[in-house]
């Protein structure tokens, strides 16, 4: 059974054709309004979200499915210690698919080889976030049009910023990007995604803790939330929460083709009043992860013989 737990499940050729399917369905979302009909979609959410799980629930019901959906861990039979393994049996009694979220790094693993459907990885601890990256890339194929010759700087919580750990990977395929990692030293890029992502593929790479210096540079700035739900130290959170702030100040300093990313939720890095810049994408971010999840649901459904 097919599932996707990390974005290098999807070949290259995959992705291009998720892209394509995204855009068929902005442009023709009455095609794909009944291809679901009588199928379910389980959402396991063992940590808190808003646009993951409302956009997979959202993309289920616009293909004319239905969802069933576990909100938070305290709500389902984990609470009284239930495994990831039983529950993802369990629940593949119910569902055509699952998508889990779960602080655990390798718990949507473990439930992908425990269930009889699907499993989609809606992010686990700070490892990994593919449906994010479908979103971050659907934007950038938008905004762009390309997914090569990108100077990329990544800014904020690059240690437990799964987001970023995905993106890096899926950009790695590509010819010629470059990137720049912006962070303060104790949240630097883990060394196992430099070393066996950055340096494995030859991308070219900085590592600098300044953002002013870098914005002339960069084609696109993927800013990020410090990840306070990974800290074991509250101090240490509070010394480096407002590290980058992006405002409209240090955009002066950008490229008038800049485009701004970032996965949300915001806390302080980028000020409001950049929201109304034309560089910032944030919000056409959480749009896009709606049709690329619509695509992946369809996909998987697909190959599992179910639609
Ligand atoms: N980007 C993202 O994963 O947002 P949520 O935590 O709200 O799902």
């Amino acid at each position: 059974m097919r599932s996707v737990i990390d974005v290098l499940d999807l070949s290259v050729e995959e992705l291009d054709s998720l892209i394509k399917t995204a855009v068929d369905i902005i442009d023709n979302p009455q095609k794909y309004a009944h291809i679901c009909e009588g199928k379910k979609l389980a959402t396991l959410f063992f940590e808190p979200s808003t646009r993951t799980r409302m956009s997979f629930e959202a993309a289920m019901y616009e293909l004319g499915g239905h969802v069933i959906s576990m909100s938070e861990a305290n709500s389902s039979s984990a609470a009284k210690g239930e495994s990831v393994a039983d529950t993802a049996k369990t629940v593949s009694c119910y569902t055509d698919i699952i998508a889990m979220r779960h602080p655990k790094e390798g718990a949507p693993l473990v439930a992908s080889v425990n269930a009889t459907v699907p499993v989609i990885n809606a992010g686990d601890g700070g490892h990994n976030h593919p449906t994010q990256t479908l979103a971050d890339l659907l934007t950038i194929y938008r905004e762009k049009g390309r997914f090569d010759n990108l100077t990329i700087g990544f800014c904020g919580d690059l240690k437990f910023g799964r987001t970023v750990h995905s993106l890096i990977n899926a950009l790695s395929r590509y010819k010629n990007n470059k990137m720049i990692l912006i962070s303060p030293e104790e949240l630097k890029l883990p060394s196992y995604v430099k070393k066996d992502v950055l340096v494995k593929n030859g991308i070219e790479f900085e590592q600098t803790t300044d953002l002013i210096g870098a914005m002339p540079k960069l084609d696109i700035l993927y800013m990020t939330r410090v990840q306070r739900e990974r800290f074991f130290n509250e101090e240490d959170y509070l010394r480096l929460k407002d590290s980058y702030i992006l405002d409209t100040k240090k955009l002066e300093y950008a490229r008038d083709d800049l485009s701004i990313m970032h996965p949300l939720p915001r806390v302080n890095e980028i000020s409001v009043a950049i929201d109304d810049d034309p560089r910032a994408c944030y919000f056409k971010q959480v749009l896009n992860g709606k049709y690329m999840r619509m695509a992946l649901i369809l996909m998987l459904l697909k190959e599992a013989g179910t639609i």
